[in-house]
């Protein structure tokens, strides 16, 4: 397995696989089979998958720690930058075929419908995190600086399926807005729990090396 994962073509690899269903909805608006309401149909169906890649980018850590495999660290940048990716195409397929482009219009939607708001406060903090994800934005913010930025993808979390819950509130459809919601718990659970874990052995263990930029890039 390991050696799978540190081939050097597994990251193109999984490259193409994160593409497949931008790929898929790409043909499917060209191709008209997006149903009676494309626009619609596009603009949920980015949503669903900035959701899915969130919850793969935040399973990364635990998956790396319970199987003891470092190797999976290589690729959270990765998947990270799918968060930001969907949620931009998501962004810009409401902007273009729901509003056409018309600021007025956005405005009025958002007074009517703030889960838009909620939606892109999530949208900037991934924004934010996707400029900083290179390297030399890591020296240059130094580790702690980087750390706590970054850490503002459990804040997107949050975020999301508050957005998610909102639109689903009008309709009282709450079946999968829970399903998401619950696997995106105890993945924050897991984090606060390894924490704790963590704190406790430290307790016992004094001297521990702190984390700094140079333990950030090494994962990479
Ligand atoms: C970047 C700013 C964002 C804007 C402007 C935005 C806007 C919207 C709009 C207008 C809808 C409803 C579409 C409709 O009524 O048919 C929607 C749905 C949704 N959005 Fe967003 N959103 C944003 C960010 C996000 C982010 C960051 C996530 C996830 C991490 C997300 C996940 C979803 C989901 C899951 C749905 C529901 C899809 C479904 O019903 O299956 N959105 N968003």
């Amino acid at each position: 397995m390991k050696k799978l994962l540190m081939h050097r073509a597994a990251k193109p690899v999984l490259f193409i696989v994160c593409l497949l269903p931008f790929a898929w909805l790409f043909y499917a608006a060209a191709a008209d089979q997006l149903g009676a309401n494309p626009a619609e149909a596009l603009i949920r169906s980015l949503g669903d998958w900035t959701l899915r890649f969130l919850c793969i980018v935040l399973a990364v850590t635990p998956l790396r720690v319970m199987t003891g495999t470092p190797a999976l660290a290589r690729f959270r940048r990765m998947f990270g930058l799918f968060v930001a990716f969907y949620a931009l195409m998501h962004l810009l397929s409401y902007v273009a075929f729901d509003m056409e482009f018309d600021a007025t219009e956005i405005a009025k939607d958002i007074a009517k419908r703030p889960f838009i708001l909620v939606g892109s406060l999530a949208g900037v903090l991934l924004a934010l995190m996707a400029a900083t994800s290179f390297n030399r934005a890591i020296k240059t913010l130094g580790a702690v600086r980087w750390r706590r930025l970054h850490q503002s993808v459990y804040v997107v979390a949050a975020l999301a399926i508050l957005h998610f819950y909102w639109m689903r509130a009008g309709k009282h459809n709450f079946a999968e807005v829970a399903v998401y919601g619950a696997i995106l718990a105890s993945l924050l659970g897991w984090r606060v729990w390894e924490a704790q874990r963590k704190l406790r052995l430290g307790a016992t263990r004094p001297g521990r090396a702190k984390v700094g930029s140079a333990a950030i890039l090494q994962k990479r």
